[in-house]
């Protein structure tokens, strides 16, 4: 039984598997991977998550950007290292099959559907609040109950009867009005976001007709990205009052680390240009280039932008899902508002294509390799288009962006991204380990960690020792139950270093991967419990499916079998 949750694809056998397939073009050079990572990557974080985390944090949110960054040049390398062994399409799913065997495989690809299909929801939900915006620049009013998901209503009310209508910003006030004028059924009232839900099915329709970015669609969609940040930071950086920026980190490092989540919301997508592996024309040398590139560039536009808008408003006023356009109309400056609404949608729109066209084809990978329902695979006769995952995205998508907060989304997103980081960092040890990584044209740079993870991992104690008195203070007041209760994550974190110096003195281990999974996994230790007890759910519905199905009716089940 163990050996079957084990079995592996062997890389010659993807090889030969992808070459049977189509025989794709090898046409994409750097500034193609660049403008792809882009279309990816930018997206609901900056037009949208990045309001509540400058809320909740303050200016100092641009640092916070600047280290997560940090965590995906590391994920990066080990994301090439893998692009460029096993050149296929499958992402980190396959490379998990490649390294770690059928089950982890599983386990990514359900992750997975957290980064693809989960954040698209989100991406919905940001689309539909710039469109909003947008038609009211035009003068068309849609009702409020017809346009946000009824927790932000249902909180605006509660915090109105609790506080007062002193206390309510912006956001509140517009909550508050859906919740007055909702219809209702019985003591009920109706609210949801319709455009969210309509966006997503327009647009998986265009999906399954086959409407594919072309390569310049994409470019042009980039390119209008790209500008309306740079036109929002030239434009905003004449309505900066610096007094804004004080104080700098309002709530402190908690503040700060707590939106690490819609942070990282913000660079997820690089990794999926490793997917166009085999239609590059250097794999090894251009993915690396363009997955540092892409993070260079967002990084830069991250930080300008994060202190633009904080510069611009009081960071209290920043809890919108359009802030970008709101920040203009709160400094009376409509037209601007008005122009940043009308192609931040159309930005918003290729984000939302990008992940549409993406999960299903995860999802029928998975399929051919008999781990998901054969329905998965099947390609439409006239469209070319893998109709029926298409369609189940579309309905995945769809209707929980009419009925849920994006911050619940946003959380749920980054866990799972972060688990898939961190196995991708591992998977590269394991390469190492088992002499795969002979044949990786592209290689993590190799420094010996051997001594440095363990003595790392002394400073580091050092470092708290001597800086963060407090934070020892606070663990020597709890008891033993408080501590499993409230730290268990951060005990998570330490023990894995503590694991990972051991192994890695036995082992050699490659430096730069360590680093990748240590500064992941803290990252994913600030999002707190609730997130990873949701997300340790859904790996448990993933396993029963599994187990109901993908076990028995694996193609290498089949080939042990014969
Ligand atoms: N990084 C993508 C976005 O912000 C997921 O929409």
């Amino acid at each position: 039984m163990i050996n079957k949750l084990f079995r592996k694809k062997s890389v010659d056998q993807i090889l030969k598997d992808s070459q049977e397939g189509s025989g794709l073009a090898k046409v994409l050079g750097v500034k193609d991977l660049v403008s792809l990572g882009i279309a990816a990557i930018v997206g609901a974080g900056i037009f949208s998550t990045i309001g509540l985390a400058s809320f909740e944090g303050g200016p100092a949110i641009s640092l916070l950007f600047i280290f997560v960054a940090f965590a995906c040049v590391f994920t990066a390398l080990a994301y090439a290292q893998f692009a460029s062994t096993v050149p296929v399409s499958g992402s980190a799913y396959t490379y998990a099959y490649v390294a770690f065997g059928e089950l982890f495989a599983w386990i990514i690809g359900w992750a997975l559907v957290l980064e693809y299909a989960v954040s698209n929801t989100v991406v919905a939900i940001s689309w539909s609040q710039y469109f909003v915006s947008m038609l009211e620049g035009f003068g068309i009013m849609l009702p409020k109950w017809l346009t946000m998901a009824p927790g932000y209503a249902l909180d605006a009310h509660a915090k109105f009867l609790s506080d007062g209508m002193a206390a309510m910003n912006v956001a509140d006030k517009v909550g508050l009005e859906a919740y007055m004028t909702a219809p209702r059924i019985g003591d009920i009232p109706i609210i949801f976001d319709f455009p969210a839900g309509l966006v997503t099915l327009l647009v998986t329709w265009l999906v399954y007709i086959g409407i594919k970015e072309s390569q310049r669609a994409s470019n042009i969609m980039v390119m209008i990205k790209v500008g309306i940040i740079i036109l929002v930071v030239v434009g905003g950086v004449f309505f900066i009052a610096p007094e804004n920026w004080t104080p700098f980190a309002p709530n402190g490092l908690r503040g700060v680390m707590g939106s690490v989540a819609a942070v990282f919301f913000a660079f997820i997508g690089f990794d999926s240009i490793s997917t166009t592996a085999e239609e590059c024309k250097n794999p090894q040398r251009d993915l690396p280039r363009a997955m540092i590139i892409c993070l260079i560039i967002c990084t830069v536009l991250y930080v300008a932008i994060t202190l633009v808008l904080t510069g611009m408003v009081n960071y209290t006023e920043l809890n919108v899902k359009d802030p970008l356009a709101f920040v203009f109309k709160y400094v009376g400056f409509d037209h601007m508002a008005g122009i940043v609404s009308v192609t931040s949608v159309i930005a918003i729109t290729s984000a939302l294509l990008v992940y549409q066209l993406a999960q299903p084809r995860i999802w029928m990978t998975m399929s051919r390799d008999g781990l998901l329902s054969k329905r998965f695979a099947r390609i439409h006769p006239k469209y070319r288009t893998p109709s029926y995952a298409t369609i189940v995205t579309g309905i995945v998508v769809a209707i929980p962006s009419l009925f849920f907060k994006m911050d619940f989304f946003v959380d749920l997103t980054s866990v799972g991204t972060f688990f898939a980081f961190i196995l991708v960092c591992a998977g590269v040890l394991y390469m190492d380990h088992v002499g795969l990584s002979a044949k990786s044209k592209f290689k993590v740079p190799y420094i010996n960690g051997k001594y440095i993870i363990g003595a790392g991992f002394v400073l580091a104690w050092v470092l708290v020792y001597n800086y963060a008195q407090g934070a020892i203070e606070e663990w020597r007041s709890l008891s033993f139950a408080e501590v499993i209760e409230h730290k268990s994550l951060v005990l998570v974190f330490w023990f894995s270093w503590v694991l990972l110096a051991v192994l890695g003195f036995k082992h050699n281990f490659s430096l730069l991967p360590v680093i990748g999974i240590l500064i992941n996994l803290y990252l994913m230790s600030e999002l707190g419990a609730s997130n990873w007890i949701i997300f340790i759910l859904w790996l448990a519905i993933g396993l029963i499916i599994y187990f109901a199905y993908g076990y028995r009716h694996s193609k290498l089940n089949k080939i042990t079998a014969s």
